[in-house]
């Protein structure tokens, strides 16, 4: 019963770090919902979208920098930039966000 329990405890820890690898790397998908909720009012957050309001850089022109300054963003995106509003995002966010930015290259 007592190695049954261990073995049980063992799958689930490692179900479970798999499971946060998995949502720490960023899912694009996430991304695109997250984007195009919060950033289209300013940015042009894909091809499909016609307008912007602002001279905001379109996501496609941000998604052309190195994999290292796009992974800088994620300091950026943590303090609103003017005039973006506060939008609190949380560090998945950002990760989700910034995955869906480098999909765009
Ligand atoms: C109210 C308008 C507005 C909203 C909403 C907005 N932005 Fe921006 N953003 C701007 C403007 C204007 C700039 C260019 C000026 C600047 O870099 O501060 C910018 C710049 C950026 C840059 C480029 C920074 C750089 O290093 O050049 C990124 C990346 C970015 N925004 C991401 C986002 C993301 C992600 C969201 C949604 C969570 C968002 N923005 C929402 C207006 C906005």
């Amino acid at each position: 019963m007592r190695l049954c329990l261990s073995v049980l405890v063992v799958v689930f820890g490692v179900v479970s770090l798999n499971a946060f690898e998995a949502s720490a790397a960023g899912s694009a998908a996430v991304g695109k919902v997250l984007a195009t909720t919060w950033c289209s009012s300013c940015h042009l957050v894909s091809s499909e979208q016609q307008t912007a309001t602002t001279e905001a850089p379109p996501f496609e022109s941000v998604a052309q920098r190195s994999d290292d300054e796009i992974a800088a963003l994620a300091l950026f995106l943590a303090d609103p930039h003017p005039p973006m509003p506060q939008m609190s995002l949380t560090r998945q966010e950002i990760q989700d966000l910034l995955a869906y930015i480098a999909s765009l290259k």
